[in-house]
């Protein structure tokens, strides 16, 4: 009987323990702990002013039209969304990789001045066959990718923000960026999470990029999930100046205005 308590005791504790360790590394997963991350960390008045908080924090130049991500699939955590709706208030042509759920297409809609256009690219449940895996690809991001491609009516479907919103069915390596050659001011890179595609749409987004403009990365969380965000991000950073945005998952790069 006592060598059963014990065991009993044993697993309740290590449960316990392992249940506090997930917590801590939860909170801390976003400061890069506990390893080193290569791209600086920096709060987000460093990507645009308009985050400088006052002594009552962000001003209302910050306010936004907003809905949680609460349970979303696939989705931002709320100050990311937040980041993100900011952002578009000032843009009049977004690109999204990855639409999903389209809950980050309504708010960008939502918060993005009347006359704006938000393109949003996401892969049809059809199209999997289109979906090219890359040798360096971890297979389990792929079948990520493939099981997320399951929408074809979205957030935003039918709402009176529906108008600024151009769905693309495409797979994002088929996709021809050349139309909108350095006409974005704000593109949000959250499609596959395998380093071939996030090089791919990394490249593609930079050339669509404006003067001026923002490229945000979804998923910059080190070195084990998923690596190709890491793993991409890290060499991208070699040559241009991005910055991992404090308490998100974001990396920013913003294209100079000359
Ligand atoms: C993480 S979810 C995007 C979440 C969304 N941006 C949000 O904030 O709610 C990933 C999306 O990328 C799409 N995707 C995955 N692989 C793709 C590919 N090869 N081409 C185009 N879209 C792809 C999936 O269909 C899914 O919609």
């Amino acid at each position: 009987m006592l060598p059963w308590l014990l065991f009993i005791l044993a697993a309740i504790s290590a449960l316990a323990l392992t249940l506090r360790l997930s917590r801590v590394l939860e909170k801390r997963e976003n400061r890069g702990w506990p390893l080193r991350w290569p791209i600086p960390r920096k709060h987000p008045r460093h990507l645009d002013p308009i985050f400088t908080t006052t002594d009552l924090g962000p001003t209302l130049d910050t306010l936004v039209t907003y809905s949680s991500s609460i349970d979303v699939q696939g989705g931002t955590s709320d100050r990311e969304a937040w980041i993100l709706a900011v952002l578009a208030k000032r843009a009049c042509t977004i690109f999204e990789f990855g639409t999903c759920t389209g809950k980050t297409t309504h708010l960008l809609a939502l918060n993005a001045p009347t006359a704006a256009i938000i393109h949003t690219l996401t892969l049809a449940p059809e199209q999997a066959s289109a979906y090219t895996k890359a040798a360096e690809d971890e297979g389990h991001e792929t079948r990520a990718a493939l099981r997320a491609s399951v929408h074809t009516t979205f957030v935003y479907s039918g709402t009176p923000v529906a108008h600024k919103v151009r769905q693309i069915f495409s797979d994002s390596k088929a996709f021809d960026d050349a139309p909108l050659a350095s006409t974005c001011d704000l593109i949000f890179i959250d499609g596959s999470h395998t380093a071939s595609y996030v090089r791919s749409d990394s490249e593609k987004a930079l050339r669509m990029l404006a003067p001026g403009g923002i490229i945000i990365w979804h998923d910059y969380r080190g070195p084990w999930r998923p690596r190709g965000v890491y793993t991409v991000l890290n060499d991208l950073a070699k040559k241009l100046p991005l910055m991992h945005i404090e308490g998100t998952s974001f990396v920013a790069y913003r294209k100079p205005l000359a």
